[in-house]
């Protein structure tokens, strides 16, 4: 990916209001827990203390779904990636309050993130909940989970990693499973959609998915 693909962003700055909280984690925590955004490959083992396998939330929101999951995996790394800085003020409160040690954020455009960070073949797994459906016609250049985006991912992925995305927009759920479709090192496990990962905790933009009666589809790519 050229820089000139990082113009065209799957995001607009939302500017929801950050409380007092969350600011002060904002100030306070992000020593801890953010890793600075850098043009330099990261060093797992230096940021974690360990070698346990890492895996990748792109706009995790408020941080629920990440620090809910983290929480019930010690033995794995989870790094988040979110513009959001609401959002983000909300996770490093959580990680604080949960003593995640388990959990590290990087609040920066993700594509970016994966292009000069992430070392290639060293991620066990992506989520990606509820992105952004971007459902106008001419809005629809914006969506994150799209080809060539797709090849990042899976050569961010060991082989054998996925790549596992939840939406209640069925035409961005179609959309991208032909976008996954055209990334030769993916393969899809099942016959279209794939079943509820039961492990998935549910997310705020799930639940008010729900709450007017949206489908929820969820798509699940395996690195061959
Ligand atoms: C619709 S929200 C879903 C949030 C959360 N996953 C949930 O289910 O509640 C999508 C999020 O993705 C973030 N986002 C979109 N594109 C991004 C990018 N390129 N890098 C980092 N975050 C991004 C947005 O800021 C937003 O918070």
């Amino acid at each position: 990916m050229n820089n000139g693909e990082f113009s065209i962003k799957s995001y607009v700055l939302r500017s929801g209001r950050t409380s007092r909280a969350q600011k002060r984690a904002l100030d306070v925590l992000s020593g801890i827990y953010c890793l600075p955004f850098e043009e330099k490959i990261l060093d797992f083992n230096a940021v974690f203390g360990n070698g346990n396998p890492i895996t990748i939330e792109i706009g995790f929101g408020m941080g629920g779904a990440l620090t809910e999951i983290a929480a019930s995996h010690p033995d794995k790394n989870y790094i988040g990636i979110e513009v959001f800085r609401a959002g983000v003020g909300r996770a490093l409160m959580n990680i604080e309050n949960m003593r995640l040690a388990n959990v590290r954020v990087i609040a920066h455009d993700a594509a970016a993130v994966l292009e000069k960070m992430i070392p290639d073949d060293s991620i066990e797994g992506f989520h990606i909940f509820f992105p952004d459906p971007w459902q106008k016609k001419r809005h629809k250049k914006r969506r994150l989970v799209k080809y060539p985006f797709t090849d990042t991912l899976a050569s961010k992925l060991k082989p054998g990693g996925y790549v596992y995305m939840v939406s209640d927009c069925e035409d961005y759920c179609s959309f991208a499973l032909l976008e996954f479709g055209k990334t030769q090192l993916l393969r899809n496990p099942y016959a279209g959609f794939a079943p509820s990962q039961e492990w998935r905790p549910v997310t705020k933009f799930e639940k008010r998915a729900a709450s007017r009666g949206g489908v929820i589809k969820e798509l699940f790519f395996v690195k061959a």
